[in-house]
């Protein structure tokens, strides 16, 4: 009783652990979990009773063997002294588990041998089976290569084959690894280190000395026709106690080697593995080329994308925000135009910090160009219509071209859309107008205005007589006048200036200027003239002295016409009392009433009657004594109010930008003004 309980239990015990007795040279591991194998090297069972051949560690071999050595020589079937190798089956379940995609390092081998003590071979392309030598008769070697790497050295047919080998790592017969369909003529290819578990089927007919191999994916039904059949007789190769295996190496790749379950049987088929109880493989994670192609690549390319729309986003935002009008004719002006962009960076971005002032025509900024260090004025001005804009720039481009110690210099220009940009030297003392009527600043004594008039008068000289065409400036006034470091006086803004060749009479044009520096002519007929450049400097000349506005409020909310007045003194003879208060006194009285007088002659309101620029410069240098006015002199308000003239049928427009506008509604009052008197 107890014998066969004890065999009962045996059965039993056998069965739960799926290993049968090694004596009949028969077992089956669906896992290694109870497995009693002889490691060495990296191989090791894993918890859950996967057995790995490999980890990844350089240059290193691993191997599994079955512990119990196995009577491969069968004494009693020869019929003579020789022994005979007896049939033997195989089957195992393996899997080659990379990090990378297609690439594994060199594989794995089932193998027979007469020791599981392989310590004289080496890893790598040996596989742990044999080493540099390559094997001998003696090595009474089996394998089956899982082939993973193609060894030219070992005639290798590819980097993805089954061999046969004996006593060697060249293969006896080897071909891509694969099964055929159960036609004999379709053939599968199946990636050796595809990480998918496989199942081969070793089988050596002892009779027919034939061996085959078979291999498929897991699952899959055993394939009807093998993979290799070769014929060879393992009698000549095995030893009478052999011992079976696996062998595997690592390289350089990280790679593991499992094997899943496994079976085995001498003198028949091997049992089948349950699939059901075979270990699962551990998940891959895969931090090298796998995860580069499914992770960091997508993300990558979010990248990239989100980089080269930032890119395209921030060039178009660019574009768009340093945008300028530039047309074919402007090349002529080239080395005139600015780009807004070093204009932009010169105003630190129009920043009001920046801001100089701001009037009618548009914004005035400080600055300073990049590069150069050069302190700039950049005056923005908005114009709507392309009218005109041809023959403006052709005029700021002129302008540019000149050069008088008493002008301002004008450097260049930017066109954009709607808007015009002008560049100009930058003044450290700012407009003279400044100084003239802020009560409460710094004023200017005698020399200082005697010095900034003569100045003025030979930059108008220089415009009306000594450059090669004649330029009207149309707008010369106390607060186009900009003082420099040292205090000279420079005629600046020139956005009304119109340029006509000599000899020529100036083409009509609209009205433009200033209220109270309008010749009479100018505002009756539209021509601007040399002659009306002096009529304004007349007013100028006053205004300096004076120290008072063209026109100003007077009592009675009436306005007064500083002409007007100081004519009004001189007929009086108390020409002296319209000196401006604040010189105290200090003054010398005979440019005093030069200036005085030689205001009044520029500003009759006859244009004949006017001196020439030339002629002004020779008075204001004492080359010559101012002549005495005409009795017949009579005010300009005088003369408009006798020629009784409509000033409304004028058209008082802008069409040049940088220009101070004369309203209809101004020269109205102005006429009013005269009823008010
Ligand atoms: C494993 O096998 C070896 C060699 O056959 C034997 O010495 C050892 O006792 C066995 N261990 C177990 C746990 O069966
Ligand atoms: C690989 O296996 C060997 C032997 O089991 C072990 O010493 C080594 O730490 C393992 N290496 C890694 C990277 O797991
Ligand atoms: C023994 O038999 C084998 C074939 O079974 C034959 O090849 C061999 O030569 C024989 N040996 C002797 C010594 O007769
Ligand atoms: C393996 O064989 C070598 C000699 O070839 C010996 O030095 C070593 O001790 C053996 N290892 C085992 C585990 O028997
Ligand atoms: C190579 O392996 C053979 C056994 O296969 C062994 O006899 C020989 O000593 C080994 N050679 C070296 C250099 O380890
Ligand atoms: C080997 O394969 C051939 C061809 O399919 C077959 O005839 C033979 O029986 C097979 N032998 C074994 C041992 O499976």
């Amino acid at each position: 009783m107890p014998a066969l309980l004890l065999l009962l239990l045996l059965s039993m015990g056998g069965e739960l652990v799926s290993c049968s007795s090694a004596d009949e040279g028969q077992f089956a591991f669906q896992g290694f979990a109870a497995a009693n194998l002889t490691l060495d090297g990296l191989a090791a069972v894993m918890p859950n009773g996967l057995l790995a051949l490999t980890n990844f560690t350089l240059q290193t071999k691993g191997h599994a063997f079955n512990p119990t050595p196995l009577r491969f020589l069968d004494v009693n079937g020869a019929t003579n002294s020789t022994a005979v190798a007896r049939s033997f089956s195989t089957s195992f379940v393996f899997a080659i588990v990379s990090n990378y995609d297609g690439l594994s390092d060199q594989g794995l081998a089932f193998v027979v041998a007469p020791t599981t003590n392989l310590s004289t071979a080496i890893a790598g392309q040996y596989l742990g089976l044999l080493n540099a030598t390559n094997g001998a008769a003696s090595d009474h070697m089996l394998a089956v290569e899982l082939d993973t790497i193609m060894n030219p050295e070992f005639r290798d047919i590819n980097s993805n084959h089954v061999g046969i080998n004996v006593n060697s790592l060249i293969s006896r017969k080897a071909k891509p690894a694969g099964y055929y369909g159960d036609d004999g003529a379709t053939f599968r290819d199946l990636m050796l280190n595809s990480r998918e578990p496989m199942q081969v089927w070793v089988d050596y007919d002892g009779q027919a000395r034939q061996l085959n191999v078979t291999l498929a994916p897991a699952q899959e039904p055993r394939p009807r026709y093998p993979l290799l059949s070769e014929a060879i007789d393992l009698s000549t190769v095995l030893t009478d106690t052999m011992y079976v295996g696996f062998s595997s190496s690592s390289g350089v790749v990280s790679t593991h080697h499992y094997v899943l379950g496994w079976s085995f049987s001498l003198d028949g088929p091997a049992p089948p593995l349950d699939f059901s109880k075979l270990p699962a493989l551990p998940r891959v994670v895969s931090k090298h080329r796998s995860m580069i192609l499914a992770l960091v690549l997508p993300l990558a390319t979010v990248l990239i994308i989100a980089a080269v729309l930032a890119a395209a986003s921030f060039f178009v935002w660019r574009r768009r925000r340093f945008a300028e009008v530039r047309e074919d004719w402007e090349d002529e002006f080239g080395p005139h135009r600015f780009a807004y962009k070093d204009l932009f960076r010169a105003t630190d971005g129009f920043k009001n910090g920046n801001l100089l002032g701001a009037g009618g025509f548009g914004k005035v900024y400080k600055g300073v160009l990049p590069g150069s260090n050069l302190e700039i004025v950049v005056k923005r001005v908005s114009h709507d219509s392309r009218q005109g804009i041809r023959e403006f720039i052709a005029e700021v481009v002129t302008i540019g071209r000149l050069r008088h110690r008493n002008l301002a210099q004008l450097l260049g220009y930017c066109r954009r859309n709607g808007e015009l940009l002008l560049v100009y030297d930058y003044m450290e003392n700012g407009s003279l107008d400044k100084y003239l009527y802020n009560n409460n600043g710094a004023t200017l004594d005698w020399p200082q205005r005697y010095w900034i008039i003569k100045g003025v008068a030979s930059s108008l000289l220089y415009l009306h007589e000594d450059w090669e065409q004649v330029v009207i400036h149309r707008d010369i006034k106390a607060s186009n006048v900009l003082l420099d470091k040292q205090m000279n006086g420079r005629l600046g803004d020139f956005g009304l200036a119109r340029l006509y060749d000599h000899g020529t009479d100036a083409q009509t044009t609209h009205v433009v200027g200033t209220m109270g520096y309008l010749a009479p002519e100018l505002v009756r007929t539209g021509k601007a003239t040399p002659s009306t450049d002096v009529f304004a400097f007349g007013v100028f000349l006053l205004e300096v002295v004076c120290g008072r506005r063209p026109i100003e409020s007077g009592q009675h909310n009436n306005r007064v016409m500083l002409v007007d007045w100081v004519l009004e003194h001189h007929h009086n003879g108390s020409i002296i009392d319209t000196v401006d208060p604040c010189l105290m006194n200090k003054f010398n009285t005979d440019e005093v009433t030069l200036v005085l007088k030689l205001g009044l002659l520029c500003t009759h309101p006859s244009p004949n009657v006017r001196p020439p620029v030339q002629k002004v410069m020779q008075y204001l240098d004492g080359v010559q004594l101012v002549p005495d006015l005409p009795s017949t002199y009579m005010s300009y308000s005088m003369l408009v109010l006798m020629e009784n003239e409509g000033f409304d049928s004028y058209i008082m427009s802008c069409p040049s930008p940088g220009m101070t506008i004369c309203s209809v509604s101004d020269v109205s009052s102005a006429t009013i003004l005269l009823d008010g008197r």
